[in-house]
C-alpha cells in the first residue's frame, strides 16, 4: 500500500483519479482549496478509511510523508484561470515549488499534470513533445500557459540538481463526467446550451480543431506515466480530431436536440488547431486511448443530465472573492 498525494484531488480529473488510486488499494491524501473543485465530486469517498481530505491552498507549504505525488492544482478552464490570473502563476509555480520540495524531501515520484497549451497556437501539427511552443507571453491565456511552462520548468530542475524522480504528463482537452458545466469549455458549453433549450454557440466559423481525451483513458495515461521511469514530456491525448462545427452538429445529433448553431467572433488567442502526436505515449507506456467520441460523450451526456435545474442555469462566476489571494 502507497501514499498517495494528489493536489487538485477534488476537482474533475483530480476526483477520478482519487477513485482509481483508491480501487487499487493505495492511501489517497485530496489536497484541494475548493476553487473549481468541489466536495460533491468526491463525497462518495469519504467513508473511505484509505482517503483523506485536506483543504489547503497549495501556494502555501505543506509538510506530509507520501510515497507518490499527482501534482493537479490548478484551474483548468479559461473562464476560471483568467478570473485572477496571478493566482493562476502563483498555484502553478508556487504550487510545483511546495510539492517538488516534498517529492525531494520525501523521496517521492511526483507527476505534473502540464498541459497541451504549453504549445499556445501551435505551428506544428501535429504536437510531438519536442515542439517548443508558440504562446503570446503577454496574451490572456499566458497566466495558464507560462505558468505551466514554467512548472515543467521546475519539473526538469528539480531532476537534474536534486534527482528528483519527475513525471510531465502534457494533457490535450480531457472531458468526461464531473466537468463544470458554466466553465465555458466547449463540451460543457453545447450540453448545457441543448439542456437548457438554447442554440449551439460556434466561434468563429468552427473550422478550428479539437480532440477529446475520455476522462477514464487519462486517467490510465496519468498512471501508467507515474509507474514508469521516464523523466522527459509524454503528451496523452486522443489524435483524433474533429473541426468544433462538425462536434456541434455530432452532439445536436447524439442528443435528438432540434437547435440551430450560431457563430459568434473567435475569442483572442484561441488555438486554431490541437492534436496530440501520441507516438511516446505508444512506446513508453503502451498507452492509447480506447474509449470512442461516441461512447464517452453519452456517458458524459448522462452525467449532465442527471443535474439539478439550479445547476444548469448557475452561472460560471460563483462568488469567487476567498480566492483573490
Ligand atoms: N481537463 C483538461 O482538459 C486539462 C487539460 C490540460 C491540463 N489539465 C490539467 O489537469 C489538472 C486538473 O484539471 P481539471 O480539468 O480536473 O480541472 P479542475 O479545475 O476541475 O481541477 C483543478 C483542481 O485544483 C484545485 N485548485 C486550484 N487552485 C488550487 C490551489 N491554489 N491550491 C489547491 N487546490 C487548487 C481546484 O479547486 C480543483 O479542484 C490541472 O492542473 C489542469 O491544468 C487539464
Amino acid at each position: 500500500m502507497k501514499r498517495i498525494l494528489i493536489t487538485g484531488g477534488a476537482g474533475f480529473i483530480g476526483s477520478h483519479l482519487c477513485e482509481r488510486l483508491l480501487s487499487e488499494g493505495n492511501e489517497v491524501i485530496c489536497l484541494d482549496n475548493y476553487f473549481t473543485g468541489s466536495k460533491q465530486n468526491i463525497i462518495h469517498l469519504l467513508d473511505n478509511h484509505n482517503f483523506e481530505l485536506i483543504r489547503h491552498d497549495i501556494t502555501m507549504p505543506v509538510y506530509i510523508e507520501v510515497d507518490e505525488i499527482y501534482n493537479l492544482a490548478c484551474p483548468a478552464s479559461p473562464v476560471h484561470y483568467q478570473y485572477n490570473g496571478i493566482k493562476t502563476i502563483k498555484t502553478s509555480v508556487m504550487g510545483a515549488i511546495n510539492t517538488l520540495g516534498i517529492a525531494k524531501r520525501t523521496k517521492s515520484k511526483i507527476l505534473q499534470a502540464s498541459t497541451s497549451e504549453v504549445y499556445g497556437d501551435p505551428e506544428v501539427h501535429p504536437q510531438p513533445e519536442d515542439y517548443r511552443g508558440n504562446v503570446n507571453v503577454l496574451g490572456s491565456r499566458a497566466c495558464y500557459d507560462e505558468g505551466k511552462r514554467c512548472a515543467e520548468t521546475l519539473f526538469m530542475n528539480y531532476h537534474t540538481q536534486n534527482k528528483v524522480r519527475i513525471k510531465i504528463a502534457r494533457i490535450f482537452n480531457t472531458y468526461g463526467p464531473r466537468m463544470r458545466l458554466n466553465d465555458g469549455r466547449v463540451i460543457p458549453a453545447f450540453i448545457g446550451q441543448v439542456l437548457r433549450g438554447e442554440n449551439l454557440t460556434v466561434f468563429g466559423d468552427g473550422s478550428q480543431t479539437r480532440s477529446f481525451c475520455y476522462v477514464d483513458d487519462q486517467i490510465e495515461g496519468l498512471y501508467r506515466l507515474l509507474m514508469s521511469d521516464y523523466v522527459e514530456p509524454v503528451n496523452i491525448g486522443t489524435p483524433e480530431e474533429i473541426a468544433i462545427i462538425d462536434f456541434a452538429k455530432e452532439i445536436i445529433k447524439l442528443t435528438d436536440a432540434n437547435q440551430k448553431i450560431i457563430y459568434k467572433p473567435l475569442p483572442q488567442d484561441d488555438p486554431l488547431q490541437r492534436r496530440p502526436d501520441i507516438t511516446r505515449a505508444r512506446e513508453i507506456l503502451g498507452w492509447k486511448p480506447k474509449v470512442s467520441r461516441e461512447e464517452g460523450m453519452r456517458k458524459t451526456y448522462e452525467y449532465f443530465k442527471s443535474l439539478s435545474k439550479e445547476e444548469l442555469f448557475k452561472s460560471a462566476h460563483k462568488d469567487f472573492s476567498n480566492h483573490n489571494r
